[in-house]
């Protein structure tokens, strides 16, 4: 087994940050030291195998990204990153598990439609990955199978209000799906946004001749939002189930996620980077075509109505409990412009699984967050969250050596043109400038990214089983 010692570094954690070393021996953390201690006897700067010098830097856990959708059939096309290209971009951005979502369609086994995505992810991926399952058709076939995916570590399973006629669940459905889930002690996320009045305004829209992509917006809004996280929220209060509901763009469906809280209900919020920092206004408002590039669902919000700084303060109260990418990555040739003259035919998605821990650390470099809330939103709560703990998500021994030094005096540069390593032929946050660089990666002790160079495989990464959440209030 080889061992690695970083040391001079400053190590950051959810709960506080100081000078430490650290030792990883093989896969795992061995130790975690003070600085100069000598409690293991020698010098471990002269006689581990490989030494790092994070002086000056952050000693991070590796990013957890719960909400990917690597190569996902949606739309007429399928998701541009495959297992291979998405999480290699994630390893270049200093995350090293994410959980992708297996689809189950209608008239498929649930268990069916997780072995094909075994499949697609098995031997391809640089980083460690689990799955959630999506139940397309809850039926007393797909109901029986939660069980059976609880028990190979899918301990979550994901619901949509949204998209009638393709992953839709209506109210009977959703009933039944959580009672099942409170009865296992699994964790439902909901897609909350009225699918059906939604589609409604949507065929006005087009039918009125009003198809730029600002409309995909502008037939989503907010109430539709906050309605469905509300009619969520009380359905999970009657079934027992622990409700984490997806990229929540809207302040008022927070403010009803916040509430539910309040009253000691098992709900979670998370958000995105695009809801903190795009919005309606300046991105699916641009001119001609170009606002395809940030049609997703739940849609980016009015700027003028205040929704991102509100996001940031519910990540501040602890009401956002994580913050993901809902990486869903189309390029505009061929993908996007399928909805040139028809905002609906465009594929729903945003890529960013490689900007999550660069853009959330903007957010303390401009005093929006705490440098250990950085930490928690993006490592320790998901992980937690989705049964991952303490073997990610954490720098402690016995844990995953997942590890990532973060230069806060570096800077990356969003550039213009293809500076990303996804698969993607535009940059949703073109022109963004950080003030803060991932210098190395590791997973599971081995290095990853070194300044920029790679140095992980496909194969590296290996399917996790997840526990039950280990978050509950
Ligand atoms: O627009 C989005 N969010 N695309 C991915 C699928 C989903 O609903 O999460
Ligand atoms: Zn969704
Ligand atoms: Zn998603
Ligand atoms: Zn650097």
């Amino acid at each position: 087994m080889s061992t690695t010692f970083i040391h001079g570094g400053i190590v950051v954690s959810a709960t506080g940050s100081q000078p430490l070393d650290v030792l990883i021996d093989g896969e795992t953390i061995a130790a975690v030291l003070q600085p100069g201690s000598t409690a293991l006897g020698s010098d471990l700067a002269a006689t581990a195998d490989t030494v790092i010098d994070a002086t000056g830097k952050y000693v991070i856990p590796g990013g957890v990204d719960g909400h990917t959708h690597m190569q996902m059939p949606f739309g007429g096309t399928e998701a541009s990153d495959t297992f291979e290209t998405g999480t290699r971009a994630a390893a270049f951005g200093g995350t090293t598990t994410i959980i992708d979502f297996a689809i189950q369609k209608p008239g498929e086994r649930v268990q069916d439609s997780l072995a094909l995505w075994h499949d697609k992810a098995s031997g391809k991926c640089a980083i460690d990955y689990g799955f959630h399952q999506i139940v397309g058709s809850v039926d007393a076939e797909s109901l029986k199978g939660m069980s059976e995916l609880v028990s190979e570590g899918v301990s979550s399973f994901k619901l949509f209000m949204a998209y009638p006629g393709v992953f839709y669940s209506d109210d009977g459905q959703i009933l039944r799906a959580m009672q099942t889930a409170g009865d296992l002690g699994a964790l439902l996320m909901m897609h909350a946004e009225n699918g059906i009045a939604i589609d409604v305004l949507v065929e006005q829209a087009v039918s009125r001749g009003e198809t730029a992509p600002y409309y995909h917006g502008v037939t989503r809004p907010w109430q539709m939002e906050e309605e469905a996280t509300h009619r969520a929220i009380m359905l999970a209060q009657v079934t027992g189930a622990p409700l984490y509901v997806v990229h929540v763009s809207a302040k008022q469906a927070l403010q009803q996620i916040a509430e539910a809280r309040g009253k000691g209900q098992n709900v979670f919020g998370e958000t995105c980077p695009q809801y903190l920092y795009l919005s309606l206004e300046e991105n699916l408002g641009a001119p001609g075509f170009e606002g395809a590039k940030w049609v997703c669902s739940t849609p980016l919000r009015a700027r003028a109505e205040g929704h991102q700084d509100e996001l940031w303060r519910f990540i501040r109260t602890g009401d956002v409990t994580t913050v993901a990418t809902d990486h869903c990555p189309f390029c505009m040739k061929d993908q996007k412009d399928m909805g040139i003259g028809d905002f609906s035919k465009i594929p729903n998605g945003i890529g960013g699984v490689e900007h999550r821990m660069d853009l959330m650390f903007q957010g303390v470099k401009d005093g929006r967050i705490s440098l250990e809330k950085w930490v928690e939103v993006c490592c320790t709560a998901p992980a937690r969250t989705f049964g991952l703990y303490p073997r990610k998500g954490v720098i402690s021994p016995g844990a995953d050596a997942d590890v990532v030094i973060y230069d806060p005096n570096g800077h990356t540069s969003i550039g213009l043109g293809k500076t990303h390593h996804m698969n993607m032929d535009y940059s949703a946050y073109e022109g963004f400038e950080i003030d803060g660089h991932v210098d190395t990666v590791l997973s599971r002790g081995r290095v990853l990214v070194d300044d920029g160079a790679y140095l992980g495989s496909a194969g590296h990464g290996r399917f996790v089983k997840r526990g039950l959440s280990q978050n509950l209030i």
